[in-house]
């Protein structure tokens, strides 16, 4: 399926890679709406990619609330045709020991990765294209492996994984394709000290957004969509923890001390969850 002219809904599109998937959409000649929270990065975006050249927009909207997923019903209404990707890339992330996670933190992380993706897609549903429809949905590698330190995370990414694969199989009647995405380790801002430390010290890889962006378009250019795990050795992690899962148990108990070190010193204070100052608005920035 060629880009061109397709209308893509990009949540999470000011993030590092939400911005990458944007770029490649855009120099494929998709028609984007961009949603996020930061007006002033999906400003500057747009005007990198010259939005408004073919009918793209913003959208500054928090998917976390209810004014925020209304803003984009009401921008879908007003569009002329149907929408013909939507990408749910929104997300945060929570790096420490479980009793050390408030619980604040652990209701931002659930809420925003599970109900408000859930939601968004639940909203979008009905202004897909019926013939040719699409829906990706940005996972993790948590979400197929447990992994120590990011228990609330990796709850969130197994319930998303759950949602696109029984929604796949709920419209698989229809001619609207589901596909989950899990990126391992990316190089963003969604990673803080602590976990970028934690990553180089096991000697985790760390892919660059770009990579995750064309692995996104390569889903969705290709006929039919499937689901895409990237990187080796974390492929052949999450078979073996499908099928031996006490085997990576003995391997993950040996990098616990590790883990549970960069845990401790993960603060609270870089915990991605709180939305920038300038997001309480909702507001849509049509272009054109
Ligand atoms: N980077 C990794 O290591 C990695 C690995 C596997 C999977 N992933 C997944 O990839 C996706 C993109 O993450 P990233 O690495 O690009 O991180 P990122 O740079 O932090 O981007 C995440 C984006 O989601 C947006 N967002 C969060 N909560 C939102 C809300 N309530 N409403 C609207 N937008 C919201 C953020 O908005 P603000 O800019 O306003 O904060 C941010 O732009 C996430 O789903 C993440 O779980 C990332």
């Amino acid at each position: 399926m060629t880009m061109r002219g397709k209308i893509v809904l990009l949540t999470g599109a000011a993030g590092g890679i939400g911005q990458a998937i944007a770029r490649r959409l855009s120099h494929q000649g998709a028609i984007l709406i961009l949603v996020g929270r930061s007006a002033h990065t999906l400003n500057a975006l747009a005007r990198e990619l010259d939005l408004q050249k073919n009918k793209g927009f913003t959208l500054v909207a928090d998917i976390a609330t209810h004014a925020g997923r209304e803003s984009i019903r009401t921008a879908l209404i007003a569009l002329p045709q149907p929408v013909d990707i939507l990408i749910n890339c929104a997300g945060i992330s929570l790096f420490g020991l479980l009793p050390n996670n408030e619980p604040e933190q652990i209701e931002a992380v659930i809420n925003t990765n599970v109900t408000a993706t859930i939601l968004v897609t639940r909203l979008v549903l009905p202004f897909l294209h019926k013939h040719s429809g699409r829906i990706l949905t940005i996972g993790s590698s948590f979400g197929g492996l447990g992994y120590p330190g990011f228990a609330v995370y990796c709850a969130s990414k197994f319930a998303l994984r759950g949602f696109s694969e029984a929604l796949r199989r709920e419209l698989s009647d229809s001619a609207v394709q589901v596909a989950y995405l899990a990126p391992r380790a990316t190089n963003t801002s969604i990673n803080n000290s602590a976990v970028c430390a934690l990553n180089s010290e096991l000697g985790n890889a760390q892919d660059e957004p770009e990579l995750v962006a064309s692995v996104a378009e390569k889903m969705l250019s290709s006929t039919r969509m499937r689901d895409r795990n990237i990187g080796w050795p974390e492929r052949l992690f999450l078979r073996i923890n499908s099928i031996f899962p006490r085997l990576i148990d003995g391997a993950l108990r040996k990098q616990l001390p590790v883990i549970r070190r960069y845990a401790q010193s993960s603060s609270a204070s870089e915990a991605s969850s709180a939305p920038p100052a300038e997001s309480n608005a909702t507001t849509s920035t049509r272009l054109s």
